[in-house]
């Protein structure tokens, strides 16, 4: 295991912002965490970076930071219809969904291009262009920082919600997912209800699509609305989509009538934040080498030079003047460090 010590953490975010660390431990096996464990690490406070692509960083870090670099997908059982991996967290996310791509399992492919890595997928139940790593998860393993021990969440068992599970709430901070395991199909049929991903599919000419013709559709889309990292410092949407009662949704439509919302079950809806947002002229905005990014109002962005600090004024401004036009409290979807 590597320790570094007055580390800059610039390239281990994916706004880029560039504090400093006190001490960083990179993990790279399962038996890192057992030295972290006998080090008396998990003792005092600590935090943790796999990704950092769901992560504002405004201040300077003084308690030891651990890297989840640990590697490896393991094939665990094939049958007619699926197939089962164990993937290490420390794996980039998007790379696995293309390694799944190119052998045609489907179930993830729509999830194509969201950074960060595959042990941060499960703790906010990432989701994208209607589906949600919940579906394809079978169980995670977490080594347990109290005990020393490796458990295994069922799937039930990680009360996967929209972007919340059991690791945001009754166990938070104190787990450390070492990998997760999936259930793939080799016989699927790909999604393409929502949004865009027939638009796109049309326009590269594609009638039966394919895992893959979808997989590159939405990359085609996120690209088209979504800022690069390698370029634009963000960090993906920065807030939550709100859900609200259908009664409330209602009566902000006759207010608001063009206001986007969808259909969560028979008495909720979630309100697409972006519209709140946009809606109020925030998108473009900038100041001191940070703003609202142009074609999406949900993400936040450096654009080289700014401060996480400032970031988190201007998030706390946009949910303000949300929460006085529109009555709703915008949650932030990142971790504030
Ligand atoms: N819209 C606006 N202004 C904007 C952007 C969007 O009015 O600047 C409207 C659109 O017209 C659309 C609605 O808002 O009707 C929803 O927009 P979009 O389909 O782009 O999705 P979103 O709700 O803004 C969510 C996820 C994204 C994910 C997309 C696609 C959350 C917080 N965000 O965004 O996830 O890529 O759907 O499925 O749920 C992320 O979590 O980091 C992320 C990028």
């Amino acid at each position: 295991m590597k320790k570094f010590v007055n580390q800059s953490l610039k390239s281990f975010n994916t706004f880029g912002f560039d504090v400093s660390a006190a001490e960083v431990y990179e993990v790279t096996q399962n038996s890192d965490l057992n030295e972290l464990f006998n080090m008396g690490i998990f003792k005092r406070s600590f935090k943790i970076i796999s990704g950092g692509s769901n992560l504002l960083l405004t201040k300077d870090i003084e308690t030891p930071v651990i890297l989840i670099r640990n590697k490896g997908i393991k094939l665990i059982e094939e049958t007619q219809d699926y197939i089962y991996l164990e993937v290490s967290a420390g794996e980039n996310w998007h790379e696995f969904v293309l390694y799944t791509v190119d052998k045609s399992w489907g179930g993830i492919e729509n999830l194509s291009l969201i950074p960060g890595c595959v042990g941060a997928a499960p703790i906010q139940n990432i989701g994208a262009y209607g589906t949600e790593v919940k579906d394809t998860i079978t169980r995670v393993n977490a080594f347990n920082i109290n005990s020393g021990d490796t458990e295994i969440f069922e799937n039930e068992q990680c009360k996967f919600g929209y972007r919340d599970t059991i690791f945001k709430n009754q166990v938070k901070d104190q787990y450390i997912i070492t990998s997760v395991c999936f259930k793939l199909h080799k016989k699927w049929s790909p999604k393409t209800e929502y949004g865009d991903i027939k638009k796109q599919l049309s326009d590269n000419g594609i009638i039966n699509p394919s895992i893959k013709s979808v997989s590159e559709a939405i990359i085609q889309i996120r690209q088209s609305k979504l800022p690069d990292p390698s370029k634009i410092g963000n960090s993906g949407s920065f807030f939550k989509n709100p859900v609200i009662s259908k009664a409330r949704a209602e009566e902000l439509t006759k207010l608001f009538p063009t206001i986007k919302t969808f259909n969560v079950n028979d008495f909720e809806v979630k309100v697409a934040a972006a519209w709140l947002i946009d809606s109020l002229g925030w998108k473009g905005h900038q100041e001191n080498n940070i703003g609202v990014h142009e074609k999406q109002a949900l993400v936040l962005i450096n654009k080289g030079g700014g401060k996480g600090k400032d970031i988190l004024t201007l998030a706390q401004k946009i949910q303000e003047s949300v929460k006085v036009k529109f009555g709703i409290q915008l949650e932030f979807e990142v971790n504030i460090w």
